[in-house]
């Protein structure tokens, strides 16, 4: 069976003062102890000290997004193996605030994903669809064109090790959920379209949905059959919203 998956993504959001209340808490509250696995994903900057936080729980570490390039003349970039050495083990990959404010298309994309695992990491591949592009029920057309770039240069046995997010870019920090039944629809169009390529691995491939989970959605959500956990944002930053959304991924 697949196991749930949370993952936490703090955004831009964060300061050591406030990121060692939040982990701490968060350590105390074991989120993991009703069989989710759960993510932290904090800024680049804080990844060092928030994996000294969480080293002897349960939580682990990912990053919110990583450069194409292994090593060399990228001024501010950060490179897997930098992500790696300080404690991660997944990446996020292709949220659609990187694709949207920082012009990575598909195939910036697929590099990515193709060098998260080079690197060692399980990329958190994101797709999902612009509000515009659902009213034009464009929304399964743009999230298998998303899929198919990476497919096509990392290929069907790289799902293996990954795991997928559909999150609608209308209901991301948009307080605006997507329906459960909406979500189980383009998750199982996701599957189904794996499932082409290796049934067995579509079968145990993680899908998360994400956009404004929180603790009053997560559950039904989460009882989808096709929806492996979630990517998290905004209610992440939230002590009592974030545990509660674990147990209810567990
Ligand atoms: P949100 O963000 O939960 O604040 O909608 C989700 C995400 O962008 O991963």
């Amino acid at each position: 069976m697949r196991r749930p998956l949370v993952a936490g993504n703090w955004k831009m959001n964060g300061s050591r003062a406030d990121n060692s209340k939040l982990v701490e808490a968060l350590v105390a509250g074991d989120p993991g102890a009703d069989g989710a696995e759960v993510l932290l994903c904090p800024p680049f900057v804080y990844l060092w000290e928030v994996g000294r936080l969480i080293r002897e729980s349960s939580l682990a570490l990912s990053g919110q997004d990583l450069c194409a390039a292994a090593s060399g003349a990228h001024t501010g970039e950060v490179s897997g193996a930098m992500l790696r050495d300080v404690g991660c083990r997944y990446v996020i990959v292709g949220h659609s605030e990187r694709r949207s404010l920082y012009g990575e298309d598909d195939q910036a994309v697929a590099r990515k994903y193709v060098a998260a695992q080079r690197e060692g990491l399980v990329p958190i591949l994101c797709v999902g669809e612009s509000l515009a592009e659902r009213e034009a029920g464009h929304t399964e057309a743009v999230v298998l064109r998303q899929l198919q770039a990476v497919l096509e240069v990392a290929g069907a046995a790289s799902f293996a090790a990954a795991v997928l997010a559909y999150e609608p870019v209308w209901a991301i920090g948009t307080g605006k959920n997507a329906t459960p039944d909406q979500a189980q629809q383009v998750h199982a169009l996701l599957r189904a379209r794996m499932a082409r390529e290796d049934a067995i691995m579509a079968a145990s491939l993680r899908i998360l949905y994400g956009g404004s989970v929180k603790a009053a959605n997560a559950h039904e959500l989460f009882s989808m059959p096709d929806v492996d956990g979630g990517l998290v944002g905004g209610a992440s930053l939230n002590v009592e919203e974030f545990l509660a959304i674990c147990r209810a991924a567990g």
